[in-house]
């Protein structure tokens, strides 16, 4: 069944995200409700290029396809530059709207050139991987990478409209659908039990699925637009996640990563008492039953904790983690004790 969640965002830029199978094959609609019948600007990779960016394309009355290259490395300034100076070239004007129509590496570099092209053109955001649909194309951040940090530069970009297809979930890698699990599992053990629940997981239920777990982070971009203190909880399991990325120099994708953090930080919660070993080893079954890693071999815990050390979210060097207080309480916690966490990460080490 479709699904429609409407979005409050600050100074009344409210939009409406729409859950729909063949809702990108519904022309009439893209240009009647949506507003696509004026110039429109893909912007898309190369992988959805044929996919899915010509056949949108050809729909709509007044389309142009630009392409970048896929792969988070291409999430830069020099795409970035590229993209507007096409832009311009196909003299796009202040009416263009912009379509990211892709996995968020696209959501994020097209949603930062709308948000800059001429000050700022009309964006609707498309998303086409789990992890894009559940996360990255809600709550208006935009941005790209720069070789000093990720997402360093960007913008707050609200969408005029979300789209989401569910068909177009069918070619995509099991492996990347498996990381958008892991951010929807996230959002089930921050605020709704029933994204854990294996009936919900079935094919058939994926509008449902996609609609709660898009909720969750819909509600608390809604109460913390601009990431003042609420949203932080969002980054339950990143803290260990990002360390492992970087320790593995990006080897490991970013949702296996949060899924290792995601059972870092429930037996880091039980070890301090704050949540039942129970629930911990529940949390960590249910990553293992999605085919997603719960345990890494090789990194020394002395080198992940050191890389958690520079992570900038540690103001002036105090650790903050955010913990489970049980199921959908989710709790920032600073100066954890350094050994705490080193045996933690020991306890998650296995041999090879
Ligand atoms: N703005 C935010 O709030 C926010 C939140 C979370 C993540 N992000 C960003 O999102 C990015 C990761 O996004 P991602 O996980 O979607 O990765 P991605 O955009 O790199 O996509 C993963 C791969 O899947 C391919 N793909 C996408 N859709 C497909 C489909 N339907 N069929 C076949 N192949 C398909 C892509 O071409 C790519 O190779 C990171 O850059 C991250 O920083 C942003
Ligand atoms: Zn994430």
């Amino acid at each position: 069944m479709a699904q429609r969640i409407r979005v409050s965002a600050p100074h009344g830029e409210d939009y409406d995200i729409v859950i729909e199978r063949g809702i990108l094959a519904d022309a009439e609609r893209l240009v009647n409700e949506f507003g696509l019948g004026g110039t429109v600007a893909i912007i898309t990779s190369e992988t959805i290029l044929d996919l899915y960016a010509r056949p949108l394309a050809q729909s709509l009355p007044n389309a142009k396809v630009f392409a970048m290259a896929d792969g988070e490395q291409h999430k830069n300034l020099a795409t970035f530059t590229m993209l507007q100076r096409q832009l311009a070239e196909h003299r796009c004007d202040r009416k263009t709207t912009v379509v990211a129509l892709g996995g968020g590496v696209v959501g994020d570099t097209a949603g930062f050139v709308a948000a800059t092209y001429m000050r700022g053109v009309r964006l609707v955001q498309v998303p086409t991987t789990l992890l894009s649909m559940v996360d990255s194309s809600v709550g208006g951040k935009v941005a790209v990478d720069i070789p000093e940090g990720k997402n360093l530069v960007g913008a707050f970009k609200q969408p005029a409209a979300v789209l989401i297809d569910p068909t177009v979930l069918a070619t995509l890698p099991p492996v990347e659908y498996r990381c958008g699990m892991a951010e929807a599992l996230k959002h089930g053990l921050l605020a709704d039990v029933t994204l854990l629940e294996p009936r919900l997981h079935a094919p058939d239920q994926i509008e449902a699925f996609l609609e709660r777990a898009i909720r969750v982070k819909v509600d608390v971009v809604e109460q913390d637009p601009f990431e003042q203190g609420l949203r932080q909880t969002l980054n339950l399991g990143h803290t260990f996640g990002h360390a492992l990325e970087q320790v593995s120099q990006y080897a490991w994708k970013h949702g296996e990563a949060v899924a290792v953090g995601l059972v870092a930080a429930a037996r880091l919660s039980s070890r301090l008492n704050l949540l039942d070993e129970q629930t911990a080893t529940q949390i960590e079954d249910l990553l293992a039953e999605t085919g997603l890693p719960t345990h890494f071999h090789q990194y020394e815990p002395e080198a992940l904790w050191q890389a958690m050390h520079t992570d900038k979210k540690w103001q002036s060097g105090h650790s903050r983690f955010i913990l489970l207080e049980g199921m959908n309480r989710a709790v920032v916690h600073e100066d954890i004790p350094k050994e705490e966490v080193i045996a933690v990460l020991a306890s998650m080490r296995r041999d090879e």
